[in-house]
């Protein structure tokens, strides 16, 4: 039987072990080594789900690059207008840098197609998204993402960083809820 935890009187049971998830990232970086071999790019992870994943994935970077971490806040600003999307923390300049933001999870899109225009804003020599899980049939904003590590179903995943109502971001497997 597949080891269970419980979280908030919820069920969760392993979906994807460690050593597949740090052996996908591995790929991830190589790839990343080779496409911006000679450059210097600039990660920015997102805060909190993504440091995990960042972690794991800058120890088999090889490039000479920089890395710093960022919050993306969401509120709902007015019944009709949907949800207003606030990038917290970027101190550094991004103008004319090589940037690959890091993510944890793209579910329905929403956050990451908005961080990405507020960072384009910016305007960055160049903009690519790593995300370690994607859920392609939750997608309701169509978004090029350029790295991905699995794609999931439709399900809610917690652990390697995603918490569920604030827990189990220090599993080292990916869980999803029992049915
Ligand atoms: P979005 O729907 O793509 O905007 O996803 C926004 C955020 O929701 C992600 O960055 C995660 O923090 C969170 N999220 C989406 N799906 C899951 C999940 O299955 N488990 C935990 N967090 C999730
Ligand atoms: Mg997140």
């Amino acid at each position: 039987m597949k080891p269970t935890i419980q979280l908030h009187e919820k069920h969760f049971e392993v979906f994807i072990e460690k050593r597949i998830i740090e052996k996908r990232i591995i790929e991830l970086a190589s790839q990343i080594n080779q496409d911006y071999s000679g450059k210097r790019p600039i990660f920015l992870a997102i805060l909190n789900g993504s440091f995990m994943f960042a972690a794991e994935l800058m120890k088999s970077v090889t490039l000479t690059c920089e890395i710093t971490f960022l919050r993306v806040t969401s509120y709902q600003a007015m019944e009709s207008t949907g949800k207003v999307y606030q990038i917290l923390g970027l101190l550094e300049n991004i103008e004319n840098r090589d940037v690959i933001i890091l993510e944890d999870i793209v579910d329905t899109g929403l956050t990451m197609v908005e961080i990405k225009q507020q960072l384009l804003a910016q305007n960055p020599a160049s903009l690519a998204i790593a995300t370690l899980f994607q859920k392609p049939e939750a997608i309701k904003q169509p978004i090029d993402i350029q790295y991905v590590g699995f794609e999931i179903e439709n399900k809610f995943v917690i652990g390697y960083g995603l918490d569920f109502d604030g827990l189990g971001r220090n599993l080292s497997d990916l869980y999803v809820l029992s049915e």
